[in-house]
């Protein structure tokens, strides 16, 4: 079967992750609606993607009226009914299953019955997510990682009844938006969760069992290892919370106990010391 074009795409959730999305959409020349539920929020991440965007400016690998074209590309709405004429729509809200559910069936209501639904969910089963519509056949996921204007990769997950028409068209549309794209079938983790997250919560174990700081574990694992980044400077980009909530997630699915998450990084979550976005985590920020 041909891959139907895209031409409007929609995100639900404009955080870190949908934002980054969104501003990946507009980049690549996608009219696209960014969902949020206030006005508030919507124009903070506008605001985001601007600044993001005008860095690229400012290192010339972007012209002005390309950020302006860009710019143009992106709709703000607080209403779902908005997201009508999308092509495809992306789920980038709380890891909450509840939540995604009330989503997917309210959106399979809205848009055309052609329309892909996908979920960039990291730690739910999209099979799961995709139980709540009637029409399972075009719900996949898109699995972005943090941060998703940077890092090149996107997980197209197929999900149990997932058609291949809506892989096939979420692979397309990956891969115009500049990512490398990989089909992966709907297993906890995936691919790069699987592995990654029982490998971050190793580490954390680690800063306890030899009594290192976090700035030596970091310096350890870039230096030693060759990370881009340190694993106590990643889970801080990522999010105490939303770490050990895909801890959480997989641990219940494979009851491996290396995918259960540390005490002592729960006890972060708990003390609100949630990384960057609380202004602190392992590490302070401004
Ligand atoms: N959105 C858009 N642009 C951004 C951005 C963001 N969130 N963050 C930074 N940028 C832009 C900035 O403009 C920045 O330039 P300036 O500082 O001049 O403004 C530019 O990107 C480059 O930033 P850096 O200098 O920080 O880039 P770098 O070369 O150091 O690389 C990195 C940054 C790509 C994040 C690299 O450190 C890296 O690969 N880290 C590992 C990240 C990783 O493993 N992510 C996966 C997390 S797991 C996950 O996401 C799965 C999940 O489901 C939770």
């Amino acid at each position: 079967m041909t891959v139907p074009e895209i031409r409007r795409v929609g995100v639900v959730g404009l955080g870190a992750m949908g934002g980054g999305i969104a501003q990946l959409a507009i980049e690549a020349g996608y009219q696209t609606v960014g969902r949020e539920v206030s006005h508030e929020l919507g124009s903070a991440a506008r605001n985001r993607i601007a600044h993001f965007l005008q860095r690229k400016v400012d290192k010339e690998r972007m012209t002005s009226a390309e950020h302006k074209t860009a710019l143009e590309h992106l709709s703000l709405t607080t209403e779902l009914a908005d997201l009508a004429d999308c092509d495809l729509v992306i789920e980038a809200i709380v890891e909450d299953l509840g939540a995604k559910l009330e989503l997917f069936g309210a959106l399979e209501d809205i848009v055309r019955p052609d329309a892909i639904l996908a979920t960039n969910t990291s730690a739910l089963s999209v099979t799961e997510i995709a139980a709540g519509v009637s029409t399972p056949e075009r719900v996949v996921g898109m699995h972005f990682f943090n941060p998703a204007p940077l890092m090149p990769l996107v997980e197209i997950v197929r999900a149990e009844l997932s058609s291949d028409h809506a892989v096939d068209a979420a692979f397309g549309v990956g891969e115009r938006l500049g990512k490398r794209a990989i089909r992966c079938h709907d297993t906890p983790g995936f691919v790069v969760n699987r592995v990654l997250i029982p490998l971050l919560n190793d580490c954390i174990r680690v800063l306890d069992e030899a009594r290192v700081s976090p700035e030596e574990l970091d310096t350890a694992m870039t230096a030693g290892a060759g990370w881009p980044m340190g694993p106590c400077t990643l889970v801080d980009l990522v999010g105490i919370d939303v770490h050990v909530h895909a801890s959480e997630a997989l641990y219940e699915k494979l009851r491996e106990p290396r995918m259960a998450p540390p005490a002592r990084i729960v006890a972060m979550k708990n003390a609100g010391l949630l990384g960057r976005k609380s202004g602190r985590g392992f590490y302070p920020y401004d």
